[in-house]
């Protein structure tokens, strides 16, 4: 029964060129659709470029072009980067379209009849100069929180906080510089609450009774977003705005959130039409279709949850579209540990990557560690180097390349009858292989590929044990046997690593003379004896560290010269800075912090300890709870009387410590990158020495 499968990525915002984040997440799909083709079952992988909303505005606008020109362009530069990785999606096509168009009025029709929206008015920031409301992204003004100033409308760059426009200190709009005014205006809403007892059902794991595969994980934060309340969302956005005008509300525009995810269907209506399918096959199915199922994968990285498991569902859902079955979500790429840096060089555009190394390293190397939890995936380089050549080189394409090249150079290149001391190898490779379908239809590549590499290992050892190149001058037909154990398993091991290298498995195809493409059923059929093999393809080849030390210099040119062009960060970059922190320490839950008391501290008392460069005496006092001596060394910091009077985060529960000076009783809270740049964390002077801070 072959169930038909529609499997997305998330849409790529056409502001700016795709980096190896991006691609990450086109590996991860593409490996699994291939995967499930493999499997037999009908699969089509729907994808596009999101071209919609402000930051695309605001980019045309610096580049001095239409925004239709700049789609056009990242368009094309985003086909060329996921052709070059290999990423065989059936469609890519744009939200900028008349199918997105057409559904997005449908969704919201049906929306509209079932009375789920409402129109309530907004106050908002409006420029008479620019003549328009300003959304988020096109205004700034000083954080409201830690009064750093040139920050967005919607989030703050240096505290993180978010924030309304309407909330910025000293506002500005970042077209003409204009200070805006106050102003109301209609908005419409869904009160996404409407939908609860639907979302809850979807959210019920198929255990349960639901039909929803979501990792443990997201269901569980997706579920307290619901028990929280779920807020009524805005999905219009007042002209001038680059998207899709809403039906019967002349100027105003669908957020490009709302038109973003309708992309998926316009993208599968587009393909329909250019194949003869049927749309309502894939979006009007219902559930348990006689001849299989109908299931829609999406794949997407954490930052998206919201969007795609609330709201995308219930709408979906409201307007009598197939809901998705599956939602998977992967975690942030870092390079060498650490977020991608345009300073380091390890902001790597795809484009960059494909122009120095081979995309197959990068493919292997992402699916050998992929599975199916959303950790933050580190592409550390010298691992990267040590994974290919140790694995990919020296275990799966030695194995093939020893076997064939021995039988094509030596023997003339025919196999011979499995050698009953080899038949266990073969055996043990079969049993593996039992388990890889599902280990990839749960997207656990690392787990698949690590078995692929358990089966190329094992025949390896089983060849040196039996040395062949010795055996040949006594027995050639035995060095035959051995031989062809080689290219069975390289067979069962080819197929393991098609999906994450397709091309890999056609020079299989070809070296073997395979009839039919690999699969996961035909892989373990047995080679017959007698046959000839073809001419031996090589399939990898050592990666050296110097590829991918040139990538990382042009990686920093290549940057420099897309963000001149216009802006000023990539939307998926994330803000850059010039200096850089230590990692996050691991989560904790609630109660860890349940054993730390922290208190308001006032600084009555500060001294420099005599013969202690970096040490300050402070007496706190925590009100009620008396006074303590507190040694910190700040003293490169702050002078004493710098610090006099001000009111402090103490934790006022830590062990008396003894040192050289005399006795610390707690330690004051600060921050600071050397012990020339310590600040110190002050509180608002109102707050009362010895209250407890929570
Ligand atoms: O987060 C993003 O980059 C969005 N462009 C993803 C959209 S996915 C889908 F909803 F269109
Ligand atoms: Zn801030």
């Amino acid at each position: 029964m072959a169930n038909k499968v529609l499997v997305t990525a998330a849409l790529t915002y056409a502001n700016g060129p795709a980096h190896l984040g991006h691609v990450l997440e086109a590996i991860q799909t593409d490996v699994y659709v291939r995967a499930r083709r493999m499997m037999g079952d009908e699969v089509i992988f729907m994808w596009a470029d999101d071209t919609h909303g402000t930051p695309i505005q605001i980019r045309a606008l610096r580049e001095g072009i239409d925004p239709e020109q700049l789609i056009a362009r990242v368009y094309d530069e985003h086909v060329k980067a996921y052709n070059g990785f290999q990423i065989g999606y059936d469609i890519f096509y744009t939200t900028h379209s008349e199918e997105n168009r057409k559904h997005a009025a449908a969704i919201f029709e049906a929306l509209r009849e079932r009375g789920d929206i409402e129109v309530r008015d907004v106050e908002q920031l409006y420029s008479e100069v620019d003549q328009m409301f300003l959304p988020d992204r096109m205004v700034q003004g000083t954080c409201p929180v830690c009064k750093t100033p040139d920050q967005d409308g919607d989030s703050c760059e240096r505290c993180g906080s978010t924030y309304r426009p309407t909330e910025l200190i000293e506002p500005r709009s970042v077209i003409s510089g204009d200070t805006p005014v106050l102003r109301t205006s209609e908005h419409l809403f869904v009160p996404l609450a409407r939908h609860e007892a639907f979302l809850r059902e979807w959210l019920t794991p198929a255990s349960e009774g639901g039909a929803t595969i979501l990792q443990d994980s997201v269901r569980n934060f997706v579920l307290s977003w619901v028990d929280g309340g779920l807020r009524d969302w805005d999905i219009s956005r007042e002209a001038p705005y680059f998207g899709i005008e809403i039906p019967g509300f002349p100027g105003k525009y669908f957020y490009v959130w709302f038109d973003a995810p309708i992309g998926y269907i316009a993208a599968t209506e587009k393909w329909c039409e250019l194949n003869g399918k049927n749309l309502d096959d894939w979006w009007k199915a219902p559930p348990g279709r006689e001849d299989g199922q109908t299931e829609i994968v999406h794949v997407i990285g954490k930052d998206i949850v919201y969007f795609h498991c609330l709201f995308w569902p219930a709408m979906l859902n409201a307007a009598g579209y197939t809901v998705p079955s599956r939602v998977q979500v992967h975690g942030w790429l870092k390079v060498n540990g650490e977020k991608m840096s345009k300073r380091r060089g390890t902001f790597i555009l795809a484009n960059t990557y494909l122009e120095h190394v081979d995309p197959a390293y990068l493919r292997y190397y992402l699916a050998a560690r992929l599975s199916s939890n959303q950790d933050d995936f580190d592409l550390a380089m010298d691992d990267f180097v040590l994974r290919v050549n140790a694995d990919l080189v020296g275990k799966a394409a030695n194995l093939a390349s020893r076997s064939i090249k021995f039988l094509n150079n030596k023997l003339g290149g025919t196999l011979g009858p499995i050698p009953e001391d080899g038949a266990a190898v073969l055996e043990g490779a079969r049993q593996k292989l039992l388990e890889v379908p599902d280990l990839y239809r749960n997207f656990d590549s690392a787990k698949a590929l690590r078995l692929a590499m358990e089966m190329a290992e094992a025949c390896d050892g089983y060849i040196n044990e039996h040395a062949p190149w010795k055996v040949i001058k006594t027995d050639p037909e035995r060095a035959r046997a051995i031989l062809t154990v080689g290219v069975q398993v390289s067979k069962l091991v080819g197929a393991v690593l098609k999906p994450v290298l397709p091309e890999w498995g056609e020079k299989i195809e070809r070296m073997l003379k395979l009839d039919q493409p690999l699969s996961f059923a035909n892989a373990a059929e047995p080679l017959p004896a007698g046959l000839e093999l073809g001419a031996y393809e090589t399939l990898a080849e050592r990666l050296q560290s110097a590829t991918l030390d040139a990538l990382i210099e042009a990686s920093k040119q290549d940057v420099a010269a897309d963000q001149a062009v216009g802006a000023t960060q990539s939307e998926d970059a994330g803000p850059s800075f010039d200096y850089e922190v230590a990692p996050l320490a691991e989560e904790v839950g609630i109660d860890a912090l349940e054993q730390i008391d922290l208190r308001v501290g006032k600084i009555v008392e500060c001294e420099q300890v005599p013969k202690a460069k970096k040490l300050l005496r402070l007496t706190v006092d925590l009100g009620p709870l008396g006074q303590r001596n507190v040694f910190s060394g700040i003293s490169q910091s702050y002078a004493p009387d710098q610090l006099l009077g001000k009111h402090v985060v103490m934790f006022a529960n830590l062990k008396p410590r003894t040192m050289r000076f005399g006795v610390s009783e707690g330690m004051i809270m600060a921050a600071g990158q050397s012990d020339d740049k310590v600040t110190v964390i002050e509180l608002d002077p109102r707050s009362l020495p010895g209250d407890k801070i929570s």
